[in-house]
């Protein structure tokens, strides 16, 4: 579980976050929604220690941030950014292979090896694996981004935006696979998602937050209705059902 307990967050004076606390379950997948400016990419980075925690606890499991080494953190959670600043001279494999670094600190082994190599087949990277990162298009690049935080290893995996740059089929064998490694690999996912639609359709719970603090956070049904949309989002547009799933007819 990632317990977060009375977390404010200043950036220079500006108050980003304010006094939040949340629980994410261990297992499946949370997913995190909001407006631009929420704070969502900001509670991201502090769990990951991305950013400096200052005010509040974070935990996750037994470890807590601000104690935890670099290396026992990196061996339990992942992060995909969401921007990323990777050399582009770079190989997809050799992306992939960086995942591995916490656990042999640049002497991969045969398991390490093996890791990359699922990594590669289940993001269906092969084809590509040689290519560097500025020569394949934006939503390779973004699966080779995930296939790295699926090959380090980790209970945890959090990312921010993955569907961006994404066309829907694209978009819609990421969350495929991100289901996969939830329901049959046991990973917490935790993931930032623009589009509401994808997070009522895929995840398990949805946390939304509006400036800076937890707005709602439950089962989709629960979360996504016509007066978040009004409150949170500040848009009329109307929620509707389909099977089950809330879906925001735009
Ligand atoms: N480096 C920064 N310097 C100043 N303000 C920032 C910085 N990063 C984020 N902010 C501000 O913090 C708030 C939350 O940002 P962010 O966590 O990126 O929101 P979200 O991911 O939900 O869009 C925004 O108002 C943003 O302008
Ligand atoms: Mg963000």
């Amino acid at each position: 579980m990632i317990r977060i307990r009375n977390v404010s967050h200043k950036i220079g004076p500006a108050p980003i976050l304010h006094d939040i606390s949340l629980d994410i379950p261990k297992g499946g997948i949370t997913a995190l929604i909001g407006p631009n400016g929420a704070g969502k990419s900001t509670l991201l980075s502090l769990i990951a220690r991305l950013a400096v925690l200052r005010e509040g606890e974070i935990h996750i499991d037994a470890m807590k941030i601000g104690e935890v080494s670099d290396r026992e953190l990196a061996r339990h959670l992942a992060i995909m950014a969401q921007s990323t600043h990777v050399s582009a001279r770079l190989r997809v494999e050799e992306l992939v292979g960086f995942g591995r670094y916490p656990w042999h600190r640049g002497r991969p082994g045969p398991g390490d090896r093996a890791i990359v190599e699922s990594a590669i087949e289940r993001f269906g990277l092969g084809p590509m694996r040689h290519r560097f990162l500025d020569e394949i298009s934006g939503g390779q690049r973004q699966r080779a981004f995930v296939a790295m935080a699926f090959a380090q290893d980790t209970d945890y995996l959090l990312l921010d935006e993955p569907l961006n740059n994404l066309d829907i089929a694209g978009a819609r064998s990421l969350m495929r696979l991100l289901r996969q490694m939830a329901d049959e690999d046991g990973k917490t996912v935790v993931i930032v998602l623009h589009d509401i639609n994808y997070a009522a359709r895929f995840a398990d719970r949805i946390v939304a937050m509006h400036e800076g603090r937890i707005a709602a956070n439950g089962a989709a049904r629960e979360v996504v209705t016509d007066a978040l949309l009004r409150d949170v989002f500040g848009t009329d547009a109307e929620v509707s059902l389909h099977e089950g799933h809330p879906v925001v007819l735009v």
